[in-house]
């Protein structure tokens, strides 16, 4: 008896299986009621008495050990039934491909501007976000008392009623003129600050697109020509233009840019208020007070400005109708513009 119990458990220990048949036969021959541990057990009844407790004994522990064997050589086949799945990992097979993130739309949008831009001679200049009063204000020809500077639209910084956050990025063309004289032709991208409530269509953090071209005898017709070339070529050949009376501290004249509305092509609807027209910039020819203020002689040169928020493009663009959707970082959003390039 002792001979079979060992012969036995020697022979579960050195089982393999490589397949669910091989278990299967595993198991009819050790566990199942008809195998050989049950011819054993039934062998009980012959022995001794006296002797019968240490040998029961012997049996379970061999029963045990087939049972774990058994639960083992399951974990190890894997329903396939083929490889062995705790084993070293298939390096044949062909890599998941790691998914890569996509652009930022606004970034998107960003490079798109600064590309039609480039090809047609501005370069691009960039500033501080943390400005002075006189480059965010005065050198741009705010009166003292312009409700611009006040504490509703301007973050100040505390104890430092000279400094704040930029509330456009028209403060980086200021440092230009300061250290270069015409022509100049350059682009401002950048992050603004106002303190507004954040809602659908506003923020307190945005991003704008200002432009500036000075040099002798830089007119109207130059802005309205670069402002259509630019409409032409984001927002397509069709989309027609129209050049509204306006007011701004640091041009004169002024004049705020409307294009059609492309969501609803003109008909009217809530994006367009019922008008058929977005404005999508300010612009207007440089005061010659700023160009003074700048060390530039306005009887020698003139030129024109204007800017634009990156937000409001990329709506306009993409028929996006809430601002908020661009800083929640929801990746069924963001996932959207992986095809835009830039
Ligand atoms: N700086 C203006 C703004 O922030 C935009 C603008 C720039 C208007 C240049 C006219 C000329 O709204």
């Amino acid at each position: 008896m002792i001979e079979k119990v060992k012969h036995l458990k020697d022979q579960i220990k050195a089982f393999t299986a490589s397949s669910q048949h091989e278990i299967e036969e595993f198991r009819l021959r050790f566990i199942s009621k008809k195998g050989e541990l049950t011819d054993l057990f039934t062998e009980l009844k012959n022995i001794p008495a006296e002797e019968k407790k240490k040998y029961g004994q012997l049996l379970n522990e061999l029963k045990n050990t087939a049972r774990d064997k058994f639960q083992r050589l399951v974990d190890q086949v894997d329903d396939t039934g083929k490889s062995p799945r705790n084993d070293i990992p298939d390096i044949t097979l062909p890599p998941s491909a790691e998914e890569i993130g996509s652009v930022h739309p606004i970034t998107s949008t960003r490079n798109k501007i600064v590309s039609i831009f480039e090809k047609i001679g501005f370069n691009i200049s960039e500033g501080p976000e943390i400005e002075d009063d006189w480059h965010n204000f005065t050198a741009l020809n705010f009166p003292p008392n312009h409700p611009a500077r006040e504490m509703q639209d301007t973050f100040f910084i505390e104890k430092e009623p000279d400094i704040a956050l930029r509330t456009h990025t028209s403060s980086v063309q200021v440092r230009i003129m300061e250290r270069q004289q015409p022509p100049i032709r350059t682009l401002s991208p950048g992050r603004v600050f106002r303190n507004e409530a954040i809602s659908a269509r506003a923020h307190c953090v945005f991003h704008q697109v200002e432009g500036l071209y000075v040099d002798k005898h830089v007119s109207f017709v130059d802005l309205k020509q670069t402002i259509y070339h630019f409409v032409k070529e984001m927002f397509g050949k069709d989309t027609k233009i129209r050049f509204r009376p306006s007011y701004f501290p640091f041009t004169e004249p002024s004049a705020e840019v409307d294009i059609s509305c492309n969501i609803c092509k003109g008909k009217g609807c809530n994006i367009c208020k019922h008008s058929g027209w977005v404005e999508i910039a300010g612009s207007g020819m440089v005061d010659p007070n700023v160009l003074k203020n700048c060390n530039i002689d306005p009887e020698e040169f003139t030129g024109f400005a204007f800017g634009m928020g990156i937000e409001r493009i990329t709506m306009l663009k993409y028929q996006i109708s809430d601002l908020r959707l661009f800083t929640e970082n929801d990746l069924r959003f963001l996932k959207q513009f992986r095809h835009t390039g830039f």
